[in-house]
């Protein structure tokens, strides 16, 4: 299902004067599932080229337990994070030329209860994609970037009321 045809039942809206902040955003969210939901959650990344959705995505894997490089991963459609009781699968559908590639890859396996899906250019894989419990938009604002956080489920609601 695209974002558009997602109810939006909460949203919330902050402003990342810099990259710092955007990684900050995404550890603050990371550690809101781990601690609190305690539940995997499905995000899609909505933005302009170089708007930030990877660096937001860098933010919430490390903040998640990875150490080291999170590359984005154009060219292999899913980079997968092995941590300490999770598993985060950064997806990124820019250059997927037919959703059922996504079925090639086996994609029903990795909406499950303790994973994490990052998902930037979902509107490419409509249709095969799990739904999204928040959409994470954002935005140019001259040098920085404005975010725009909508809730699609309870569980993105619970997310949403704990982000600051
Ligand atoms: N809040 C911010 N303010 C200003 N610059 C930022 C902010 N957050 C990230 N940036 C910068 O913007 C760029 C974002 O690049 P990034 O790869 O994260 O974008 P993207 O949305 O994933 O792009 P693509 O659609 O090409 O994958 C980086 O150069 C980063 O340093
Ligand atoms: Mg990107």
């Amino acid at each position: 299902m695209n974002t558009a045809e997602l109810p939006v039942l909460s949203s919330k809206q902050f402003s990342l004067v810099d990259e710092s902040a955007t990684i900050a955003m995404g550890n603050q969210l990371a550690n809101h599932v781990k601690n609190q939901l305690k539940k995997g959650i499905v995000a899609y990344l909505n933005g302009d080229l170089g708007a930030g959705k990877t660096t937001l995505t860098r933010g919430f894997v490390q903040g998640m337990g990875h150490r080291g490089n999170v590359k984005s991963p154009t060219y292999t459609i899913v980079e997968p994070y092995d941590l300490a009781g999770w598993k985060v699968y950064h997806f990124d559908l820019y250059r997927l030329a037919d959703p059922e590639e996504l079925e090639f890859i086996g994609i029903r396996d990795y909406f499950k209860d303790n994973c994490c899906s990052f998902i930037e250019w979902p509107e490419k894989g409509m249709g095969l994609l799990a739904n999204a419990d928040i959409s994470i938009n954002m935005v140019y604002d001259d040098e920085q970037r404005i975010l725009i956080l909508q809730a699609h489920t309870s569980l993105g609601e619970q997310l949403l009321a704990e982000t600051k």
